[in-house]
């Protein structure tokens, strides 16, 4: 079983995809680490994430530590994803190892381009969603939590120009599919939210 769901940055995807894989047993993958991780190493060997043989040399070299990384949500290191991320030669180094974990024992995946690119035969499609300013609060908070000092403004215009490059990039950019479900999560919260992903999984499965 294949579930993937897409959607933009900080709508819920990810708290969504680890609950599903629990209640569902399956094994779970944000797929977002992979272009992180791959910004990471490029940034640390101090070269440039619009550099396409270093981007991809570094998105080859991906270990299994590089994934267990904890200091991956930076903003700088999110700025380097969204530009390692539109380069095609990267993603394209990055797909079998994304269908190969989906095809080992069926999995939860979320991302921009599961449902599109990935798994385009995937058993059940979410597409989550929320406003920009929703999405951009959530993360607020989150930084705020954190002890780190952004102002909600600057969230605001972060959020927008990570929509925009996701969205406008020519490499698999971040679409719904035309047959996923869509799950607008502005005025949900996250029990809501799970509760009718299970209704669409129940419907499209016999799960
Ligand atoms: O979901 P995230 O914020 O961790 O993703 C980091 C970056 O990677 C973001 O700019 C979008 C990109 N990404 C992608 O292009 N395709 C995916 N399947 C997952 C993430």
């Amino acid at each position: 079983m294949i579930i993937a769901i897409d959607g933009p940055a900080a709508a819920g995807k990810g708290t969504l995809a680890k609950r599903i894989a629990t209640a569902l047993n399956l094994p779970y993958l944000d797929t977002g680490i992979l272009y992180r991780a791959t910004a990471k190493r490029v940034l640390e060997a101090g070269q440039d994430p619009d550099d396409v043989q270093a981007a991809l040399a570094a998105a080859q070299a991906l270990g299994a530590e590089d994934l267990k990384r904890t200091d991956l949500r930076d903003a700088a290191t999110s700025k380097a994803a969204s530009q390692v991320a539109s380069i095609p030669q990267v993603r394209q180094a990055l797909l079998d190892f994304q269908r190969h974990f989906g095809n080992s024992h069926g999995a939860v995946l979320d991302g921009r381009d599961i449902g599109t690119i990935i798994f385009p035969h995937a058993d059940v499609k979410l597409f989550v969603t929320a406003s920009v300013e929703a999405r951009a609060e959530r993360r607020y908070k989150e930084f705020l939590a954190k002890g780190e000092a952004v102002g909600l403004a600057e969230v605001i215009a972060d959020v927008h120009a990570r929509d925009e490059a996701d969205r406008t990039r020519a490499a698999a950019p971040l679409m719904m599919a035309m047959d996923a479900e869509l799950i607008d999560t502005t005025s949900m919260d996250a029990s809501t939210a799970f509760a009718r992903a299970l209704e669409v999984i129940r419907k499209k499965t016999s799960r």
